[in-house]
């Protein structure tokens, strides 16, 4: 049965929004991923695609994203029926995605949660990599064994549990209390440990490695893919986070100048731990009296979880310095992690007519299970590998492509949309905003899209088994945009159409492009559109 909509839940002012969208965007994605990515791909010239990527798609479609959470006022499901119905399922997909990205994102961080308390007494001893993989993780081959390893169970089990209690203590006592409290102590610990970090001796070879560019580098399509995508899964845009967050913005919101300081604040803090992070490395590389450029392991889990504890145990206060880098870990993982469930939580809610306590349970529950059964066992850090390639260089790519295909092609709100941004805000987009969102993003994403996907069908992906790739790779992208399909069928039990939308009339006309009504006629939601 149709319910009238609920009043929704708000932020209580810009500044916990942006606090929230930063805690939202800064995360693993930050503090693992893009050292290793920025070094693989060039070093320092990485940055010249990294900021071309942040200045013609990242903040683009993060401003994108929120002027239709802001405007449409839902969930990404929601959102997208509201611009076309038979898109919706556009919708699912990006729910469906942070979903899966959840799955093992909250693994990362039961495995911080231990690390930060094995660096009491650095029980990782002195073969790190044997202890990770080893005793740690009992990582079998790629498809064989599968069973829950019990000390990453645990850990497993508080973090879904903590995320749990924050959502369903709903957006401003929940999401945006944690935000408040967590990311200034996020940025002064992780302050701390970077200027500990440029002191240490070697601390400038490390440095040198980060920022001396490589420029043929810049040559290489694969540089290029990398920075997209790393921007895209770093500002949390274009799978749903973003967009549902803005949903619950006060209707006179300077929207565009809260993007700007959310895309600046991510991208500064990713560069600081670049900084940091290579400053450290350069420590371990003159410890071992050899460059930067022959250390190995400074990708993905080994840099965190392998490298850093190596250095860990080579430095004076080592302890200290672990812990509180693995507490920066998982704070920074947290506060993405609950943004990650909200974007499934708020479209159960929407979609089902559930409570909000309800949803979370739900979104959290599934999510675990799967986290459980798949990610915390013997054969977790394959499968995860796998799964976070094609998930963020496939699932988002396509969802980001489709996203913008929608807005400028099919619905054709662009315009709408910039006024709506517009409206509120000192600093006015220009018509070049439509260039970015409709064509350079689109036509970079399809390029990648394209490449990445040569590359993976015809070399697969990595070392791994074909069969392996299959069920973790392709299996599991189809699956996800087939639930998505399946769950667009689904019927609405909340009048989804029957909404309050925020639409902003500039000298008494619709910012839509329909004709004006004569002043008496009264306004029906769906006329305005
Ligand atoms: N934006 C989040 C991160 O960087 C998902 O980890």
């Amino acid at each position: 049965m149709n319910q009238p909509h609920a009043k929704r839940e708000q932020w209580s002012g810009q500044y916990g929004f942006i606090l929230a969208a930063v805690g939202s965007a800064i995360g693993l994605g930050n503090i693992w991923r893009f050292p290793g990515v920025a070094y693989t791909n060039g070093g320092g010239a990485f940055l010249i695609p990294y900021l071309v990527a942040l200045l013609t798609a990242g903040i683009p479609i993060l401003l994108l994203d929120y002027s239709l959470g802001h405007r449409y006022r839902g969930s990404s499901p929601a959102v997208f029926r509201r611009i076309s119905k038979k898109w919706e399922a556009l919708g699912w997909f990006q729910v469906v995605i942070s979903l899966v990205i959840m799955t093992y994102y909250a693994v990362i961080l039961a495995w911080a949660v231990r690390y930060m308390f094995f660096s009491f007494n650095e029980a990782w001893g002195s073969d790190t990599l044997n202890f990770f993989v080893g005793d740690f993780l009992q990582l079998s081959a790629p498809g064989e064994g599968a069973n829950v390893v019990p000390g990453i169970f645990w850990p497993l089990v508080a973090v879904w549990t903590a995320a749990a209690v924050v959502i369903a203590l709903g957006v401003t006592r929940g999401l945006e209390r944690i935000s408040r409290f967590f990311i200034p102590f996020l940025i002064v610990i992780f302050a701390a440990l970077v200027i500990r970090a440029l002191f240490l001796p070697g601390a400038t070879a490390g440095l040198d490695a980060f920022f001396t560019p490589n420029w043929a580098a810049l040559a290489d399509p694969q540089v290029w893919i990398a920075a997209y995508s790393q921007i895209f899964f770093s500002l949390s845009v274009a799978f749903g986070i973003m967009l549902t967050y803005s949903s619950y913005l006060g209707k006179r919101t300077n929207v565009i100048s809260t993007g700007l300081v959310t895309g600046l604040a991510n991208s500064s803090f990713e560069i600081l731990a670049g900084i940091g992070v290579f400053a450290t490395l350069g420590y371990m590389a003159t410890q071992q009296g050899v460059g930067v450029g022959d250390l190995e392991g400074i990708t993905g889990p080994i840099l965190s979880f392998v490298t850093f504890p190596a250095i860990i145990s080579l430095m004076p206060g080592g302890p200290v310095f672990g812990v509180l880098f693995f507490a920066s870990l998982v704070i920074a993982g947290f506060t993405s992690l609950v943004s990650l469930i909200q974007v499934v939580s708020a479209a159960l809610q929407e979609k089902f007519a559930l409570g909000r306590r309800l949803a979370s349970l739900t979104a959290t529950g599934l999510s675990g299970l799967a986290s459980v059964f798949v990610f915390s066992t013997s054969n977790g850090l394959n499968a995860l590998d796998v799964v976070d390639k094609f998930i963020n260089e496939l699932g988002i790519v396509t969802a980001a492509i489709l996203m913008t295909f929608l807005v400028t092609f099919i619905a054709k709100k662009l315009p709408v949309l910039r006024q709506h941004l517009n409206h509120y805000s000192s600093l006015k987009l220009g018509t070049w905003w439509y260039a970015l969102v409709g064509v350079v993003t689109p036509g970079i994403l399809a390029l990648t899209l394209v490449l990445t996907g040569y590359s993976l069908i015809t070399e697969g992906y990595g070392d791994y088994p074909e069969t392996f790739v299959y069920q973790y790779g392709w299996f599991m992208i189809v699956g996800v945009a087939f639930v998505s399909f399946v769950l667009a069928f689904v019927p609405w039990r909340t009048p989804v159409d029957d909404y309050d939308p925020v639409v902003f009339h500039e000298a008494g006309a619709s910012l839509e492009s329909k004709p004006s009504r004569p002043a008496s006629t009264p306004a029906q939601p769906s006329e305005q559109f």
